[in-house]
């Protein structure tokens, strides 16, 4: 049995269908203080799979109690899917004072369940933090049933180098075009610099490709790196299209053509599913 948390409905229902499985009910109340109750209302059987991205600490909670909830209700083998990882990116402390904000995240999802799998975390290693059997998938190279047949010698171009292995993946699942990477400086949560390299996009379709898009501050310094470089059309691609506040509306400024994400985040711009990565893992 699936069973969706709240920020995951889209996801879990494509994967109740891609697995075979039946999707649970889930009902949410809430206390006159706000706190939030669960009660999944279906019968779960001996195993189940949570799955649930934790987009905030308001989903965090959502996905703990249904743990417990399963638990409760006799669940003995329980596979927590975890397709965006919140505060992975705090993956160290950097500076004094600070915590390694995913670790204590990862302990506590780790403490409801079996194992855990999690899609393009910032960094693969946060996996280690869980404290029960945990993998990361890479669902970057699903994007490519949502780009466009026709690209003009497509440049999959990644805004810095920790990300080159995602361009390279999509351009190699794409079948055609190159690959290369921009540098990015980034000076604060809202404020990053990136440098041109020698990749030369001019008359070329240009694919962006990164993890996430949280402010799209990365990809519209992206963007204004290419400006003289006359590339045809600029897409934006992640698998989490986070696109908080108005960094749809930025990108859409600063001349990007498409944007194009996953449903690890349920957004208008999450044109693929990695529901079948997911099915896939589930079967090793
Ligand atoms: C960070 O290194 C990630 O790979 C992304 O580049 C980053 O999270 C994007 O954030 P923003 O859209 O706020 O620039």
């Amino acid at each position: 049995m699936i069973v969706p948390g709240v920020t995951s409905q889209v996801l879990a229902a494509a994967l109740a269908d891609a697995t075979g499985r039946d999707m649970a009910a889930v009902d949410r109340t809430r206390f006159p203080d706000g706190e939030l109750l669960v009660e999944i209302e279906s019968t779960p059987g001996d195993a189940a799979i949570v799955v649930a991205s934790t987009t905030s600490s308001e989903a965090h909670m959502d996905l703990l109690l249904l743990q417990d909830a399963l638990r409760e209700a006799g669940v003995s083998d329980l596979t927590t899917v975890v397709p965006y990882l919140g505060y992975a990116r705090q993956d160290t402390a950097f500076e004094a004072g600070q915590p390694v904000s995913v670790r204590p995240v990862a302990r506590a999802i780790g403490a409801g369940t079996d194992r855990v799998i999690t899609v393009n975390p910032h960094e693969d290693e946060v996996i280690e933090h869980f404290e029960v059997p945990a993998t990361a998938v890479d669902a970057i190279g699903r994007l490519v049933d949502a780009l466009p047949s026709d690209l003009t010698d497509p440049l999959f171009l990644a805004p810095d180098g920790a990300a080159r292995g995602l361009a390279a993946t999509l351009r190699e699942s794409y079948g055609r075009g190159t690959s290369d990477h921009l540098e990015k400086t980034r000076h604060s949560e809202r404020r990053v610099e990136v440098a041109p390299t020698d990749a030369d996009g001019a008359d070329r379709d240009v694919v962006l490709v990164d993890d996430i898009i949280s402010t799209g501050s990365t990809m519209v310094e992206a963007v204004r790196s290419l400006r003289d470089r006359t590339p045809e059309r600029i897409l934006a691609t992640c698998v989490h299209p986070l696109l908080v506040e108005d960094a749809y509306g930025r990108l859409s400024r600063a001349g990007v053509d498409g944007v194009y994400g996953t449903d690890t985040i349920e957004h208008p711009v999450s044109a693929v599913s990695v529901a079948p990565t997911i099915a896939d893992a589930l079967d090793r």
